[in-house]
């Protein structure tokens, strides 16, 4: 799958891989999901469920969420692990701009900032009505992304370790850099991240490449997005803890009802 302008691999090319450098990252946003999905009182769509890293977990508990995402591979990851669970996943191959499933939903999450996928105004605000025309009347959508900090912005072409794991099968250390790419007018930045892989006495055995291309958003952007795909009402957070979005530092978690 490409979502980067570049012909190079994404990182979504290889479900199994991505769990991986996931690693203990893997719930770090669970409970809120949790918490939303017990309180929403009926179905649920995972937008973009990925290898299942949320799906999974709530569907085990009884929760009736299905999911979409346009790669194939991370699809095909979500539906091995399913298997191993015993569980039977309603999974959809396709776009943000253009998934249409056969009912609506009390609740849709966009977890760990993938709506940036979306490059541009068009299919954001496509996504955002296709999402409304998929809520039940009253349902919510909450999409968790960024916001763009001066911070964030200023550190172009910086090759920045960003972590160090163990993978969880080699016992092998994963070291994680990225190198970011910024173009400040079209709001694009570029990911260019390697992974090398160490064995115990630090030799390198390998180094995988891949990039993404994304494109953020403001806060003020986001309410205009909001407002011009359908939707009268909503609130963007700073944090899972719902404080509001006040200092350039936070993280950007809307909540947009219909
Ligand atoms: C950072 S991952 C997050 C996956 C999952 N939501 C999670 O929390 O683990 C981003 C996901 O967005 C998907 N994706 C990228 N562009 C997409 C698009 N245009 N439509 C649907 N899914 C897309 C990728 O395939 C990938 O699974």
């Amino acid at each position: 799958m490409e979502s980067n302008s570049a012909t190079e691999p994404t990182p979504f090319d290889d479900g199994e891989f991505y769990d991986v450098i996931m690693g203990q990252m893997a719930d770090y946003d669970l409970a809120f999901y949790r918490q939303l999905a017990r309180e929403a009182g009926g179905p649920v769509l995972d937008l973009p469920c990925g290898t299942g890293r949320v799906l999974l977990p709530l569907l085990k508990e009884g929760i009736d969420i299905e999911g979409v995402d346009l790669s194939a591979e991370m699809l095909a990851r979500l539906r091995q692990k399913a298997a191993e669970l015993g569980l039977q996943p309603r999974v959809q191959q396709a776009s943000f701009t253009d998934f249409r499933l056969d009912r609506q939903f009390a609740l849709i999450i966009s977890p760990c900032n993938s709506f940036v996928h979306n490059l541009t105004a068009d299919d954001q605000i496509q996504s955002l009505r296709l999402c409304r025309e998929h809520l039940l009347p009253g349902g919510l959508l909450v999409i968790d992304t960024f916001f763009p900090g001066s911070q964030f912005l200023a550190t172009d072409n910086q090759r920045v370790l960003e972590g160090e794991i163990t993978h969880p099968t080699t016992g092998n250390r994963l070291r994680m850099y990225d190198s970011r790419s910024f173009d400040r007018v079209k709001q694009l930045f570029d990911s260019k991240n390697e992974v090398e892989e160490l064995d115990a006495d630090g030799r390198l055995l390998s180094t995988r490449r891949f990039s993404t291309t994304i494109r953020w958003i403001y806060k003020t952007e986001m309410e205009l997005l909001l407002r011009i795909a359908g939707f009268s009402r909503w609130e963007i957070c700073g944090g899972f803890d719902r404080r509001p979005l006040e200092v350039e530092t936070d993280g950007m978690i809307v909540f947009a009802w219909k």
